[in-house]
Parts: structure tokens; sequence; C-alpha cells
């Protein structure tokens, strides 16, 4: 007897199989038949117990189950009656695994600090499990464009001596005798380093902020996929970033129906998504919103409430760009037409998503970027490394830093961070 997993049901009709899973639901129909909705990861199917054919002994094993019990099911698959694309099992045995007493996720309303603290057995919702599936194919997707478009993963280090995106948000660790080190913010200054041996070259992996701040769009750990890339400069950086996130769209809405519908997601505003990025500087943002009654200065970054603002009449993602030099990063390259400002660009997402990308030119003159590092008030022995960078064989290079989670939330139309990643870290939870 083969043992087939629920997405290959299929190809394998009218013949006695076996799956092995889980008890998503089960209905009692009468006395001599029922329903059981079984589950394995791949997907679910609807077994149908009928007495008669199961016989007494083994329907009466059915009738011991309970959610989320594991199990193996022994039964024949057919086509639905009444659906062309649905299939039923017919089962003739079940053997139980391991019964579930009390599963503490019912099918009432749970608030979200329950479901977080039962977020190991959250994940098995039909919800979660899609959620994990988009996740799943944006992390690919991501992958497939940079591979395909000459950039080579590159795995940068977690625990490092320096910041790269301020020292607000740092993590500290202890680190033996060498005092502390800190959790990565972003693997960014050493694909600098990469793309000098490799051309192009990308990280993707768990990164590092101690943000304070408890909003939707906040983790403490969250994924980051950093690309860099030598000989590329400010406009072609914006449009590898815009051709990669279109790549993702595309796949999510042609890998992920099912979820996608499952989540009701508006399909047809990914869609439209997928069209030329509009591009506005940071000054014409901030006439714009000045225009909606924000009050608001040139100097200023935006928060969530004025990240809405800014897409709220946009099919597409905004790339803001050319921001004031103090409110961006050090080792961002100054704008030649305008010193004050700087050749960075963020990339805000529609649908109220925020903030999907932050990604610039980088300073590339050994001199400029040594006095940016001191008038932070960075310790230069820890930036010598990055500094070498421009010292031997420096050249014009550019990259960006695509916040995983936030991107997954948006092709998602997930409102709340914490529910697409397995385990989120918050500010105030890192349980379970
Ligand atoms: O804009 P950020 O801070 O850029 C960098 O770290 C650059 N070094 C990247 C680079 O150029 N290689 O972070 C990149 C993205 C943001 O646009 C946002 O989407 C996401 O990371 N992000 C967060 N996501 C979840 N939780 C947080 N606390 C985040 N902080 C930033
Ligand atoms: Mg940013």
């Amino acid at each position: 007897m083969k043992t087939l997993k629920v997405k290959d049901i299929k190809g394998n009709l009218n013949e006695e199989v076996k799956l092995c899973g889980w008890v998503r639901n089960y209905r009692k129909a009468s006395s001599k038949l029922r329903f059981v909705i079984f589950r394995d990861g791949s997907g679910e199917l609807q077994c149908v117990a009928f007495k008669p054919d199961m016989g007494e002994e083994n329907f009466e094993k059915v009738k011991q189950l309970t959610i989320e019990t594991s199990l193996e099911i022994i039964g024949i698959p057919r086509k639905h009656p009444k659906f062309d694309d649905k299939f039923e099992f017919h089962l003739k045995d079940i053997n139980i695994i391991n019964s579930a007493i009390d599963y503490p996720i019912g099918k009432k309303e749970h608030g979200p600090d329950f479901l977080l603290s039962q977020r190991h057995l959250w994940l098995r919702s039909r919800k979660q499990n899609a959620i994990m599936k988009i996740r799943h194919t944006v992390y690919f997707a991501i992958c497939e464009y940079l591979n395909n478009n000459g950039f080579y993963r590159f795995d940068s280090p977690i625990l490092t001596p320096n910041a790269s995106e301020g020292t607000t948000t740092l993590f500290k660790v202890p680190y033996f005798d060498l005092g502390s080190a800190f959790l990565s913010q972003s693997g960014q200054l050493y694909l600098e380093a990469g793309i000098m041996s490799l051309g192009r070259v990308y990280d993707f992996g768990p990164v590092f902020r101690a943000e304070k701040s408890k909003t939707r769009k906040h983790l403490t750990e969250f994924w980051m996929m950093d690309a860099e890339a030598a000989f590329v400069e400010y406009e072609e950086n914006m449009q590898i970033q815009e051709e990669l996130i279109r790549f993702v769209i595309c796949t999510v809405i042609e890998k992920n129906k099912l979820e996608l519908e499952l989540l009701e997601r508006d399909v047809e505003k990914l869609k439209k998504a997928d069209s030329p990025f509009v591009r506005m500087t940071h000054k014409e943002v901030i006439d714009l919103l000045k225009s909606k009654g924000v009050d608001i200065d040139y100097n200023d970054d935006f928060g969530a409430p004025e990240e809405e603002k800014i897409t709220e009449n946009s099919d597409v993602p905004i790339f803001v760009e050319k921001w004031p030099k103090e409110i961006k990063s050090f080792y961002m390259k100054r704008d030649p037409e305008n010193p004050d400002l700087v050749l960075g660009a963020d990339l805000i997402a529609p649908e109220e998503f925020g903030e999907i990308i932050g990604g610039s030119q980088r300073e590339d003159n050994y001199d400029i970027l040594h006095n940016r590092i001191k008038s932070e008030g960075y310790d230069l022995k820890d930036y010598q490394w990055f500094l070498d960078l421009r010292k031997y064989g420096s050249v014009p290079h550019s990259g960006f830093g695509v916040g995983f989670e936030r991107l997954v939330q948006w092709m998602s139309g997930i409102r709340h961070i914490r529910e697409v990643i397995p385990f989120p870290r918050m500010i105030n939870r890192i349980n379970p």
C-alpha cells in the first residue's frame, strides 16, 4: 500500500492508500456516519467514515478522535460527488498515533495574547498555515530572482563589533575577554566587503533591533535580505529593487492561489502593484504631507501614520528618494547635486504596509566616510576594515535591505507582523 500526501491524492484515486497527519475537525452526521477533516501539512482532506464500510471495530476508533489527534488513515480516495476538483477519502481503518485531549485552541474567538502564548499550537491553524506557505514562496522567490541576476549568496555574521543602523537599537551581548559584541542590525557592511570579491552578493537571515516601539510593523528579531552590487549606482539600484519586488508579487499570485483565497487577500490589489513604481523626493513627500494637514518639517523622518498617508492614493509602491543627510545612515553617498542630501531611497508599500526596503548608493570616498564615522561618534578602530574597502580598489556601489516580514505581510495582507514569522520576538514577548 502506498503512503501518500494529501497534495498527491489526485493521481492516486480509487486505490487503497495510507496517509499520516492530524485531525483538523470531525462531525457526527448519524450513528453510522461521521466526517473527519484530515490535514497533513500539504493539504486537507474530507474523510468519510461509514460504519457498514468500515466494520464495527474500526468505526469505534473513529468515534475516539479528537481535534489535533495524530493518526494514520487507510482507505480509498475518490472524486467528490459534487465538485470536480475536490476529493473524498473513504475510510477503511485508522491508527491513532497520539490522542490530543482538550486541545486549547477551540472554535471560539481567542484574543491575540492568548494565541501568541499558544503560538507553538496556533501555527497549525488554517490561516497560520497559509501565511507560512506564502512566507516560503516569498523567501524562495527573492533567492530565485537574485540567483538569476548574478548575485552570490554571501552570509554575513550575526555577532559584530560595529553598528550599521545607529546605536540606539543595538542588542549587546557579553563576549569573553573582548568585552561585548552586538547582534547584527543588517549584514550590509560585510556585504560591501563581499562585492569586492564577488561583484554582487546577498545575505538572508535574522537581524536584531532593540526597538522600543510596540507597533504592528516592528519585531526585535526579524529577517532581512541585504543585497549589494559593485558598479551599480543609485538609479540602477532602484531598478533592481523594483524588478525584484514585481517578481515576488507575480510568483506569490501564481503559487499561492489557495492561500491568498483562504486569507481573503484582495489579489486585484496585488496585481495592480505589478506596474511601474512611483518616485518622489523626500521634499516632495513633505510638501504632500503638509498639504494633507500633517504637522511635519523638511528634516523629519516618517512614522507609520505618515507612511500610510504617502501611499494612500497609490496602487504601487513609492520610492521616497534623496533624504536629508542628518536623518540617514553614515554610509550613504552624498547627492552630487545637493550635498545636504543623500542618494538613498526607501520603498513604501501601498495598502498601509509601510516601508519594506531601505537602500542607497554607498559613500565610496575614504576621507568623506572617515569623517562621517568620526562625526557619528563611532570608534574608528571598529570601522577600519570598512574604511579599507575605500582604500584598496574602491568602486561605486549600491545596495538595499528588504524587511522580509514586512514584504510577507503585504503579500498575504496581514495587518500585524507577529503573524508572519513563526515565533515573533517583540519588546514584551520572548515565549514560546
Ligand atoms: O531601512 P533599514 O534600517 O536598512 C538597513 O538596515 C540597511 N542596512 C539595508 C541595506 O541597505 N542593506 O532596514 C531595512 C528594512 C526596512 O525597510 C524595514 O522593511 C525592515 O528592514 N525593518 C524592520 N522589520 C521588522 N521589524 C523591525 N524592527 C524593522 N526595522 C526595519
Ligand atoms: Mg529604513
